[in-house]
């Protein structure tokens, strides 16, 4: 019988799994609270309130990789979105479908001790740790169901790539400024000590937010970032969206 969470996916369907919990070993939950205790030390000072939040309301520990349909559970009271486990990376077509209808798409493999610091692909480190606190925020969550619709429907490639600079730039690698500080709510500084230390450390231009600057920023996925954006609160990241999609629809 198909299950209702993953009723109505068709371009999604082919990577859709289930999480093998038993297929974990003792070296991989104790690896997962190392590298999980390492991020928090420095999020705990760096992180927005609201990621914060999410990360208790979800509650994601240090002691055992996350059972994702228990966390799903949780998510899907506090603001609609569900967490479905995934093969690995998918092509935009079905991640845009995913995002629609509020499934965020989470892997669940963890990297290896030899690669702690970086993996070109997300694992279930970057996916739980680094995404799912935001998902429990409403109007990011919102934002981002906002974003698979206006993909799903779009078709051109180039149009595609250039909404692919507001993902990146703010659900990825996005700022805000609180209590007077410039704090971290994107899942790829989150998830990595060196984003996240490089943004400490003033080694990144930041910058106010606009969508316009957004869009016409490039992305380059191999490189720690010279600049990123700052919103200022997340009732701005609808709007970003939908604006996003009248310029990129306008040009
Ligand atoms: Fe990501």
């Amino acid at each position: 019988m198909q299950r209702l969470d993953q009723a109505g996916l068709i371009a999604a369907k082919p990577f859709l799994i289930e999480q093998d919990y038993t297929k974990y070993t003792p070296e991989q939950h104790s690896l997962w609270g190392e590298l999980v205790q390492r991020r928090m030390a420095q999020l705990k000072e760096c992180a927005c309130r609201e990621y914060l939040d999410g990360w208790s309301v979800l509650g994601l520990k240090p002691e055992r990789i996350p059972r994702l349909p228990v966390v799903s559970e949780l998510l899907e009271k506090r603001t609609g979105w569900r967490v479905q486990p995934v093969s690995g990376f998918m092509p935009s077509r079905a991640f845009f479908e995913m995002l629609q209808a509020r499934q965020f798409p989470t892997t669940t493999w963890l990297r290896s001790r030899e690669s702690m610091d970086y993996t070109p692909e997300p694992d279930i480190l970057h996916d739980a740790l680094g995404h799912l606190p935001m998902f429990a925020e409403q109007r990011f969550a919102d934002a981002v169901a906002e974003y698979g619709r206006v993909c799903y429907a779009m078709e051109s490639e180039e149009k595609l790539e250039r909404m692919g600079r507001l993902f990146w730039y703010t659900f990825e690698f996005g700022l805000i400024r609180q209590d007077g500080a410039v704090k971290v709510y994107g899942s790829g500084i989150a998830s990595s000590q060196a984003e996240c230390t490089n943004v400490l450390s003033g080694g990144c231009e930041i910058r106010d937010f606009s969508v316009a600057e957004v869009l016409n920023t490039t992305v380059k996925v191999d490189e720690i970032h010279k600049r990123l954006f700052a919103i200022n609160s997340f009732s701005e990241t609808l709007n970003a969206v939908r604006e996003a999609r009248e310029m990129v629809e306008k040009n």
